[in-house]
């Protein structure tokens, strides 16, 4: 077990990516804290994990924008297994339109779910990590960071942000042990890309852009965010591990 005992925090993870990632570092031995910004999924998707993996959990209400929460997430971490090591920055949002049907509010809200998030939760358990002199952070960046996606500008400027955060926070942590890297997923079957997946047009079109001829699984990302939680990837810091079929190899 690549993870035993060790304690990790990951936010939006009622389901998804965010569930995908719980579930197999469950598998590894984790303690899991899942939180989301409906507490009853919370506590439905920690059931599921209690279930499947006899892990101990924490179900915690929280809206990554909201620097209250997000404290609280962290206070109520600390709590219950008195210690943080792995922290998930998850949660996120991508909403489709153009730069001319898109006001101030729509850019605000996606930055702050996507990126003002990873600011909030890092700082917040950082000052325990610090003090355990070791951390893991990971965060979800996209491949929409490295190369343009056609309206859905307030989302690729918040990945492209997640990126540049990554290897500032790297430098800034190293000495204190602590890991920081990011995830860029390609298309991955969940809620946020539905829409697109069912409409055979857009499905055709999203797997002729992935050499590997298939739509990702919120797993293949979970199995990638183990490898940056574990011991394995104790000399990899400041890297955005690009998981996506070999889309961005184009
Ligand atoms: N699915 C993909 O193809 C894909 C590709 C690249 C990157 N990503 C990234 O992966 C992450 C997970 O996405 P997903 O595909 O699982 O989407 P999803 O919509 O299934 O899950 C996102 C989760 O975040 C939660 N969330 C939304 N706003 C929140 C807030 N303010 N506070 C806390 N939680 C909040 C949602 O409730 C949901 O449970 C996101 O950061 C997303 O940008 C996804």
């Amino acid at each position: 077990m690549k993870l035993k005992n060790k304690v990790a925090v990951i936010t939006g993870s009622r389901r998804g990516i965010g569930f995908g990632i719980a579930e197999e570092m469950a598998k590894e031995g984790a303690k899991i804290v899942i939180s989301d910004i409906d507490q009853k999924e919370c506590e439905k998707a920690c059931k599921t994990l209690e279930k499947r993996y006899k892990t101990k959990t924490l179900a915690v209400k929280c809206d990554v924008s909201n620097k209250n929460e997000v404290d609280n997430l962290i206070q109520q971490t600390i709590k219950k297994f008195k210690k943080i090591d792995i922290l998930v920055n998850n949660a996120g949002i991508a909403r489709f339109g153009s730069i001319s049907d898109k006001d101030e509010k729509d850019w605000d809200l996606t930055i702050d779910v996507n990126l003002k998030s990873v600011f909030l939760c890092t700082k917040a358990a950082v000052p325990y990590m610090i003090k355990q002199k070791s951390g893991k952070i990971i965060s979800l960046a996209s491949i929409a960071g490295f190369v343009g996606f056609d309206s859905i500008s307030d989302y690729c400027a918040s990945k492209g942000g997640v990126i540049a955060m990554t290897k500032e926070l790297a430098l800034e942590l190293a000495k204190y042990n602590i890991n920081v890297n990011a995830i860029a997923p390609g298309i991955i079957e969940t809620k946020m890309t539905e829409g697109m997946l069912k409409d055979k047009k857009q499905r055709e079109g999203l797997l002729a852009q992935t050499p590997l001829g298939r739509v990702g699984k919120p797993a293949d990302i979970g199995k990638s965010a183990v490898f940056l939680a574990s011991k394995d990837s104790d000399f990899v810091t400041g890297h955005t591990l690009v998981v996506d079929g070999g889309w961005l190899a184009h």
